[in-house]
């Protein structure tokens, strides 16, 4: 169930669900009787039913949380205003692809202080990486997510105002775009708010030289990152993209394998 769009996310799970051998049923906001006002909990009770896994993007994190409350078969976050935590899992992939064990690792995140940042600070309460996030103030991540993180975190979850001191010691750098869906009407606001946090050459001369660049995508080149780091060699945003397949067939077969 998708009330939000998706090119990777939709794409990889479908193509993931047929290469095991499955079939997909794709609805769209607009599809179901949820656009109706038909309750939450009478559609998780319905849909479990009849499938045996539902994959939801949607607006609040309490949406997918109550579909999971009511349904008899696993929900998956695809992405809420407040989590995106399969594209995590692969964006952890592709940094061990590359760097070997991530717990030795400096993760920084520049940018907004959005879904895909609270999902890395979940990740740094669980996996012992070092992660530094520079958002500009009133951007930050959420302050409860940060604080349970850095209760269980082995190594420190820090927030700076600063792009450069992010990066100066990270082995890998990560962005986003710096309005995310939903946040369209406050995009003219927030291109002022986030210039200096654009993720450019200058910025990345500032890292480590071996340090790796990633951006989930979709990229908005020349806000958030310029073309010649997306096209870095260092950059792996593809991998990226690539693993997002690897890892929702590793997702289901967690969940569904029998
Ligand atoms: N990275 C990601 O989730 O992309 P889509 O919005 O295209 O699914
Ligand atoms: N933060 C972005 C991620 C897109 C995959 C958004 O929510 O739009």
């Amino acid at each position: 169930m998708f009330e939000k769009p998706s090119t990777r996310t939709r794409v990889s799970f479908e193509a993931a669900m047929y290469g095991l051998g499955g079939q997909v049923i794709y609805l769209s906001g607009r599809d179901t009787q949820l656009a109706r006002n038909e309750p939450l909990k009478d559609m998780a009770r319905v849909m479990a039913r009849y499938v045996d896994a539902i994959v939801v993007r949607t607006f609040g994190q309490e949406i997918v949380e109550e579909l999971a409350r009511y349904s008899s078969v696993p929900v998956i976050n695809a992405l809420t205003d407040l989590h995106h935590p399969c594209q995590i899992l692969s964006d952890i992939q592709t940094v061990i692809e590359r760097k070997g064990a991530i717990d030795k690792l400096h993760i920084a995140w520049v940018g907004d202080g959005n879904n895909m940042a609270n999902s890395w600070i979940q990740a740094a309460g669980r996996l012992g990486f070092a992660l530094t996030l520079a958002c500009p103030e009133g951007y930050d991540p959420d302050p409860a997510i940060l604080q349970a993180a850095r209760e269980t975190s082995l190594r420190p979850i820090t927030v700076t105002r600063d792009p450069a001191a992010a990066v100066k010691d990270a082995d890998v750098i990560n962005t986003d775009v710096w309005a995310s869906m939903g946040q369209e009407g406050e995009e003219a606001v927030r291109k002022k708010v986030f210039a200096p946090y654009q993720l450019n050459m200058a910025l990345l001369r500032q890292a480590a030289p071996e340090a790796i660049v990633l951006h989930c995508l979709p990229a908005h080149r020349g806000e958030e990152i310029t073309d010649e780091v997306l096209e870095h060699p260092r950059c792996v945003a593809f991998d990226q993209a690539e693993n997002k397949l690897h890892i929702h067939k590793a997702i289901l077969l967690t969940h569904l394998g029998r």
